[in-house]
């Protein structure tokens, strides 16, 4: 065992977690594991593997099984992988991760993967506290009035941790017990590898359950440390939909709240969803109704909404965006977009772009100060500096077959309601006439006029309104028995 009396000061070097996530998670009933379900734009377990990480934890095991390649899949390559063949309880789930442990000594912190808002402070404070134990074990623990689905935690006359019980085995009068077990432990490795060897699946659920180890190490008269937790938020458990949408709006308000303190003005937090991981630099506005989805980096004194969303974009510094979607895209400085404009991915705007109302880009570079006022498709394109895209242009990019480019030059301007047939391009400087429908390219400086030319008849609309109503005159008199005038060349 560990000597306490010369505290490690390295110790975060020797601290790993083993995070389960190997469980049926039944009470979700979804097709999607758990660990999965995304929580402000993050996978469940992501947050718990952060919490860690920031902790000071260098070695992350997650115990999967259940759809385990898919949870693999969902969480990524940065951290460490044990499975677990059938979830027979958290006990077993932990044991599944012992062959990763064999020459290995030092802390191990085990965390249910379904309690994603455990600050990493909170971590920092049970794993000192195991440090500075005696016995070499922390728990936390919380309270709540109605601990009801949790592991009560039970206490000796001294006051000491002597187990933890279940719900589901848990006698009537044990079920009133607040203090309950927010599956968050803290061990000196030997210490859990011993204590799990001794626990047997003699329970309501037939489990081997993690929470046996804290009776079997107290009974070797060992001293269960403890922990709490600041409040029931940061320990809440995901087991259904309701406590996922519980999370999200806690973690929603803390979010916020750090952008606030940074800076940023929230207009009005109850009806902004910001995602982990974004980014938003100071004096930017967040307006109503808005949605900034993870991977969004926002510049400085931005006005974003009301009603935009923005997943996985970089907007500049002085860009205004109001009401509309921005996905995968590159948004320069002082750039305006919207109302009701629809960026797609690899939409590419220098600084002073305009994209108007009713503008739909996807793969379209715009150079500085280009504009696309109005009711446009600009998709497969690049538009040079200082060029003006004319209402209801539509580059016609797919043939039924095969997407195709449209390469426009810098200072042109295309007419309202022109159709671009890619692929094709436009030369700098050139015109395109209102109307156009442009199959070939149009060389630099030329004007394309592509429409059938107007013909004017002077004088034929006034005939024309003269010989109708004539006719309905006609009609009415030879209704009432009047003979029928001549019509009216
Ligand atoms: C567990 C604790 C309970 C505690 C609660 C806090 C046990 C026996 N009970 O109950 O005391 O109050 O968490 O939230 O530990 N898992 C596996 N393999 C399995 C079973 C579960 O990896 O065979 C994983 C699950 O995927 C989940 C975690 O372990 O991430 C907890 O399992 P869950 O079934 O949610 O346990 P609770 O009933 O919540
Ligand atoms: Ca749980």
């Amino acid at each position: 065992m560990r000597d306490s009396s010369k505290p490690d000061s390295s110790a975060v070097e020797g601290i790993a977690a083993i995070v389960l996530a190997a469980g049926k998670s039944t009470r979700m009933r979804s097709k999607l594991p758990k660990p999965l379900h995304l929580l402000c734009g993050l996978p469940i377990t992501n947050h718990v593997v952060r919490s860690c990480r920031s902790a000071g934890v260098n070695r992350v095991v997650v115990v999967v099984g259940h759809e385990a390649e898919t949870v693999q899949a969902g969480l990524g390559t940065e951290v460490e992988y044990a499975f677990q063949s059938e979830p027979r309880g958290t006990g077993h789930a932990v044991l599944a991760a012992r062959s990763q442990f064999l020459n290995w000594s030092g802390t191990i912190l085990v965390l249910a993967g379904d309690i994603p808002l455990m600050p990493p402070t909170t971590l920092r404070r049970l794993l000192d506290a195991q440090r500075a134990s005696v016995s070499g074990v922390a728990m936390l623990t919380a309270h709540l009035d109605d601990a009801t689905g949790y592991g009560r935690i039970i206490r000796d006359e001294q006051g000491s941790i002597v187990g933890i019980i279940e719900q589901s085995d848990a006698t009537p009068e044990q079920h009133s017990i607040k203090e309950w077990n927010p599956s968050i432990y803290a061990f000196q490795s030997e210490l859990l590898w011993s204590a799990l060897a001794e626990i047997r699946p003699q329970n309501a659920q037939g489990e081997y359950y993690l929470t046996d180890v804290i009776a079997v190490l107290k009974s070797r008269g060992i001293t269960i440390e403890s922990v709490a937790a600041d409040c029931a938020e940061d320990v809440l458990g995901i087991n259904n939909r309701v406590e996922l949408s519980t999370a999200a709006g806690i973690l929603r308000k803390r979010i916020q709240k750090e952008h606030m303190l940074a800076g940023v003005s929230i207009v009005d937090p109850s009806t902004t969803y910001i995602d982990s991981d974004v980014s938003i630099g100071q004096d930017t506005s967040i307006e109503p109704c808005s949605f900034l989805g993870s991977g969004t980096v926002i510049g400085e004194d931005c006005v974003i909404g009301p009603m935009a969303r923005i997943t996985r974009s970089v907007v500049g510094d002085k860009t205004r965006i109001w009401a509309s979607h921005v996905t995968d895209s590159q948004i320069g400085d002082r750039v305006s977009v919207g109302p009701y404009a629809n960026l797609r991915v690899g939409t590419v705007l220098a600084e002073k772009v305009k994209i108007g109302d009713f503008v739909e880009t996807k793969k379209a570079i715009f150079g500085t100060g280009a504009q696309a006022s109005h009711l446009s498709y600009i998709g497969d394109a690049s538009v040079g500096a200082g060029t003006n895209i004319g209402a209801g242009t539509v580059t016609c990019n797919f043939d039924g077959f095969m997407k195709h480019d449209t390469t426009i030059g810098q200072n042109a301007f295309v007419g309202s309601h022109s159709t671009l047939v890619a692929p094709v391009v436009i030369g700098d400087g050139a015109i395109v006439a209102a109307g156009s429908v442009i199959t070939n390219n149009v060389s630099a400086d030329a004007l394309a006029i592509a429409r059938s030319r107007m013909t004017l008849k002077e004088g034929r609309a006034a005939l024309y309104r003269a010989d109708k109503s004539a006719a309905a005159a006609a009609r009415a008199a030879a209704s009432e028995g009047v003979v029928e005038p001549k019509r009216v060349e």
